[in-house]
């Protein structure tokens, strides 16, 4: 388990012994207390970003007058699917959902469209399903271009050395369909660099589903890397760089390569981008260890969410929809269901513009990255 895990896993222990009502969630009562209720659920509490998103969707719906109950499902698909059963029995307005399994809630959308529960599907797509009503997210496709773009600005691939740059792939959990848009974008912009030989993949692993991380647990993905390493790695072949898909497994890849000699004189840290912009990568960005990460301001996915939430209840029009982009994989009246979308927009950091894009904005503040 790396630090930032024990820590949000020591932080969970904490609240489950707190009162009832703050080991429940954040519910203000069954009914909302007589303001309506809505319901929000994020996949796990024992990472940085559900935890920032879960809030910023409860505060921005508590400020126009609603009630939330806010619920965390521990990476455990049984504890989601009770948890939205309970919701929908409590009478919810909408259900706000970050899956874990995107197709593992079929039943549970069926059963909320029955009651009448519009349905939001939050930053990962729900799959297989034609009860789905909304989906935010980032453009996904672009995130992972940016990926991609993060090594060849980072490696210089354009203006490529004259022996091979070796890379080894990291893609997201097979079970969330992000991971498919971040792993096409990075490969659309790699795959020229690997047929015109500048780019190497030593252990020849590249297919999506062979250099999947499930759940996006980083301490499977160091244990790949070590294996990667002392499998591929040895005499004179030097890893050059890493594709991350995000900042845990980015900062694990990182230590396992630091544990065979990376990072000493004459053998530099393979460079390695990321994603979600976590205090813990800031900090390595700014160390000159991990190169860059792929900021999605959460802030503004939880305020696009609350925006929404309260223009479905209020009945108001919803405009700036992309109605062609994400397909779910269900069929309504024998045709692909694709599944209207408000897509935000992604910026790549690197040590350059943390100032900017990341403090200035207040994403994280000085203190927090111990400036
Ligand atoms: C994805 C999400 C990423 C990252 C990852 C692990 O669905 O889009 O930003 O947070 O899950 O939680």
């Amino acid at each position: 388990m790396n630090v930032l895990k024990k820590f949000l896993v020591a932080a969970l222990a904490v609240c489950m012994a707190a009162p009832a009502v703050f080991a429940n969630g954040d519910q203000e009562g069954g009914s909302g207390g007589g303001k309506p209720l809505i319901g929000v659920v994020m996949p796990t509490r024992s990472e940085e970003r559900w935890n920032k998103d879960g809030n910023a969707v409860k505060e921005g719906l508590e400020k126009l007058g609603y009630a939330v109950d806010l619920q965390f499902s521990d990476d455990d698909i049984p504890t989601q699917l009770n948890q939205i059963d309970n919701m929908i029995t409590n009478g919810v307005k909408v259900l706000v959902i970050a899956s874990i399994d995107g197709s593992s809630l079929g039943t549970q959308l069926k059963n909320a469209r029955a009651a009448g529960i519009p349905v939001i599907s939050y930053d990962r797509l729900l799959m297989q399903s034609p009860n789905v009503d909304y989906y935010v997210s980032f453009d996904n496709y672009k995130v992972g271009r940016q990926m991609g773009q993060i090594l060849v600005n980072g490696l210089k691939l354009d203006n490529p050395p004259k022996k091979p740059v070796n890379l080894e792939l990291f893609a997201g959990s097979p079970d969330d369909n992000n991971s498919v848009g971040f792993y096409q974008g990075a490969i659309d912009v790699l795959q020229p660099y690997m047929n015109s030989g500048v780019v190497h993949i030593p252990s020849g692993q590249i297919e999506r589903t062979i250099i999947g991380t499930l759940r996006w647990d980083a301490a499977e993905a160091q244990k790949r890397m070590e294996n990667l390493l002392s499998r591929y790695y040895s005499g004179n072949v030097i890893l050059d760089g890493i594709l991350s898909p995000y900042d845990p497994i980015s900062l694990s890849c990182l230590e396992a390569c630091k544990a065979v000699g990376y990072g000493t004189a004459g053998k530099p840290l393979p460079l390695v981008g990321g994603q979600d912009c976590i205090v813990a990568s800031v900090k390595s960005i700014l160390r000159g260890e991990q190169y860059a990460t792929v900021l999605k301001d959460t802030r503004a996915l939880g305020a696009a969410a609350v925006e929404l939430v309260d223009k479905i209840l209020k009945g108001q029009t919803i405009t700036g929809l992309d109605t062609t982009s994400y397909p779910n994989g269900a069929t309504v009246n024998g045709r692909p269901y694709v599944v209207p979308s408000l897509l935000l927009d992604s910026v790549i950091v690197t040590k350059d513009n943390v100032q900017k894009a990341v403090i200035d904005t207040g994403y994280h503040t000085r203190a927090e990255l111990g400036l």
